[in-house]
């Protein structure tokens, strides 16, 4: 029987370098080692065998069963490569373009400087222990106005021109501070976290106007926030985004939703005309701590807790830190103006 199995193998070892087909290898598979194949065969006989014959056997076909499994799986391998092969030599795709062909004119897409903004802001907030929050551009009334203390009949709401849809109870969002709102009712203090995004308003397009643009907002509501948090939060991430300590002041600012509003500016050199440099102040970011109403407003009790809050231009930044005179080069699409980026 030793002899029948090892004469097995070997005839099995000839069949299958003939075979190139997955369905011929698997027929193979199963008329040598199947539950009829030839081994089984075999091994029928295996009751007329003396213990010693059986003590030798058993591991011998399990031996050349498992050798021969090896095989087939190294054979059904093979074909796929073979077929894969076969496949792409078809293909129009030329998979020996190098880098250096590259380099000589395709092109190859790259992150837009607003998301890679938004990106760089969001890593700098989370290494500091906030959250990063979502929020849905279609809003209502009570999200985007209403529980940022701004009632209906408020004049602040005519500061931001809005899409209304025809049913006047939905709107697209006019800031990111709706993600304060939906922030605040969906956790209990201490937070703090960020919400960034797309912003919509019905404004006439000009240089430093766009119907559609990106902010990011900001808040910590806990016991006892200070102005002087608001402002270490907001000079660690212009120091990150800048790459060196920004001088800031605060303004007195006007925005419902906080009390006292600041906005923040910081010192700007910018080249001027006829000047080789021009210093000034350059307003960069709108904050305050947040008013009770808008923390009752979102479930929180303003006699145990405050906060601060800020609204981050993200278009506004880059085009700041990178000299960008025009928004509308943003949203252009235009790969002269993208490809000026790094990530390009
Ligand atoms: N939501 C304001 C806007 O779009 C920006 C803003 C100002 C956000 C002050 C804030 C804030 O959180 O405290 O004009």
């Amino acid at each position: 029987m030793l002899e029948k199995i090892e004469s097995l193998f070997i005839d099995f070892k000839e069949q299958i370098e003939k075979v190139d087909k997955q369905a011929d290898v698997l027929n193979l598979k199963s008329s040598f080692i199947g539950k009829k194949g030839a081994l089984s065969e075999i091994l029928k006989s295996l009751k007329d065998a003396t213990p010693e014959q059986r003590k030798a056997i058993g591991p011998k076909s399990n031996e050349v069963k498992q050798e021969i499994e090896k095989k087939v799986q190294a054979k059904l391998q093979e074909i796929e490569l073979k077929e894969v092969n076969e496949k792409l030599s078809q293909s129009k795709i030329d998979f020996s373009l190098t880098d250096s062909v590259l380099d000589k004119g395709l092109n190859v897409g790259g992150v837009h400087p607003v998301h890679q903004m938004q990106r760089d802001v969001e890593d700098i907030f989370q290494s500091m222990g906030f959250e990063v929050l979502d929020g849905p551009h279609i809003e209502d009334d009570w999200h985007n106005f209403g529980a940022l203390n701004i009632p209906e009949t408020h004049p602040a709401r005519d500061m931001q021109d809005t899409f209304w849809f025809e049913d006047k109870k939905h709107l697209l969002r006019t800031h990111t501070s709706t993600i304060q709102v939906r922030g605040m009712e969906t956790r209990k203090p201490p937070f703090k976290f960020v919400g960034p995004g797309k912003v919509f308003r019905c404004e006439r397009t000009d240089a430093t106007h766009e119907m559609c643009f990106h902010q990011l907002e900001g808040m910590m509501v806990g016991k006892d926030i200070t102005v002087g948090n608001l402002i270490y939060f907001m000079k660690t991430l212009l120091k990150e985004i800048f790459k060196k300590d920004m001088e800031v002041r605060l303004r007195p600012g006007f925005f419902p939703f906080v009390e006292p509003g600041f906005e923040l500016d910081i010192r700007w050199k910018k080249p001027k005309k006829g000047e080789s440099e021009h210093s000034g102040w350059l307003e960069l970011l709108p904050c305050g701590m947040v008013h009770p109403n808008v923390l009752k407003a979102g479930g929180i009790d303003p006699e145990q807790y405050n906060g601060f809050a800020f609204g981050l231009g993200l278009d506004r930044l880059v085009m700041v830190k990178n000299a960008i005179e025009d928004i509308r080069h943003l949203h252009s699409g235009d790969l002269r103006f993208n490809k000026q980026f790094s990530s390009y």
